[in-house]
């Protein structure tokens, strides 16, 4: 049995950005920056895939690509066996509701105008037409109990503000659940919340998992607490792939040095081996590279790097970096 969900093949986008405030005006001469550079992977039924990266390194752009509100400039996205990178119309109706998206910030991405129980039902009604007032009801509560957020007519009858952002982030997932998805990409969903109820939600992520066998694309810097929750990860670098693998074995054995320098900089991760481990202090305004994308931070750079773009390659069995010189 193929037990992969969602395959991104080659994928990249690249977006315009003018080179002076006053270029668009006089010239019209752009630049592109490439914002996701040939990404591929695999995510499989039931995986948590964690995706991290510094601010820019394109987690978003990519999570809007795959859920389709973005078209890729080239690549391919193949979700539950169909290839669905042109996909439109109805057929690309029919695939939104097999896959959601939750983000960042559980106080503006719920309508304050709405009760929690028409946000839940909203969906439903465009997606699922036809379904009987009991039946709303009963696919309402059972999302509701799912998330763990009751008394149910309490809480269904309650408006975004009386709710903690924890709640209202329970309540996002409510709304996602009640189409059954397959795959739900979270980006950042707990940055925003205490720190005290940030593991609540992500153990609601491993039980919806582990019971419905749902897979996640959890986007997030947050490294020292994905690792309670998942199963592989992906780190992005200024939109490639530097580094893939098992998420236990990248946070105890990093390859590559801005994984390295991410894993020493978190003081609960911090290792003997790597919290020496830095990064240059350089600022980088290239948008084009011939070799390495991370050679102006790399203290391990070797001549090689300057002039050569390293690939993806595996070390180990599943994990993969991108580095000349990572074994240094
Ligand atoms: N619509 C757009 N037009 C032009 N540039 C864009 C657009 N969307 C994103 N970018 C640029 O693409 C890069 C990647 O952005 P993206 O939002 O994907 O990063 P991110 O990894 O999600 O960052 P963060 O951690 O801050 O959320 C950034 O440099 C951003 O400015
Ligand atoms: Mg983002």
């Amino acid at each position: 049995m193929n037990n992969t969900l969602l395959t991104v093949i080659n994928l990249n986008k690249a977006f315009f950005m003018n080179q002076q405030p006053l270029d668009f005006f006089r010239s019209r001469k752009k630049n592109t920056i490439k914002v996701i550079d040939n990404i591929s992977f695999d995510l499989h039924h039931g995986e948590i895939l964690v995706v991290a990266g510094e601010s820019g390194s394109g987690k978003t752009t990519l999570a809007r690509i795959i859920i389709k509100a973005l078209n890729a400039d080239s690549g391919k996205i193949i979700f539950d066996n169909r290839d669905i990178t042109n996909l439109k119309g109805k057929d690309l109706f029919r695939i939104r509701s097999k896959m959601q998206m939750i983000f960042q910030d559980p106080y503006s991405s719920l309508d304050p105008r709405m009760k929690v129980f028409d946000i839940i039902k909203e969906p439903l009604q465009v997606h699922n037409k036809g379904l009987k007032k009991n039946e709303i009801k009963q696919a309402i509560y059972s999302a509701l109990s799912k998330v763990n957020l009751e008394p149910l007519d309490e809480i269904s009858n309650k408006y975004p503000h009386m709710l903690s952002g924890g709640q209202r982030q329970r309540v996002s997932f409510a709304r996602s659940l009640v189409l059954k998805p397959k795959l739900i990409i979270a980006d950042e969903p707990v940055s925003m919340l205490d720190v005290s109820v940030r593991l609540q939600i992500l153990s609601l992520m491993k039980k919806l998992k582990e019971i419905d066998n749902i897979s996640f694309l959890y986007i997030t810097h947050d490294l020292s607490t994905s690792r309670y929750v998942g199963d592989n990860i992906i780190v992005l670098y200024k939109g490639q792939i530097i580094e893939y693998g098992n998420l236990q074995d990248v946070i105890t054995n990093p390859l590559h040095p801005y994984t390295k320098a991410l894993i020493a900089a978190i003081p609960k991760l911090r290792q003997s081996e790597y919290s020496k481990i830095a990064v240059k202090n350089e600022f980088d305004q290239s948008t084009t590279y011939q070799g390495c994308k991370f050679l102006h931070k790399c203290i391990y750079a070797i001549d090689k790097c300057e002039h050569e773009a390293p690939n993806l390659t595996i070390d180990d069995k599943n994990h993969k970096v991108r580095c000349f010189n990572y074994k240094s």
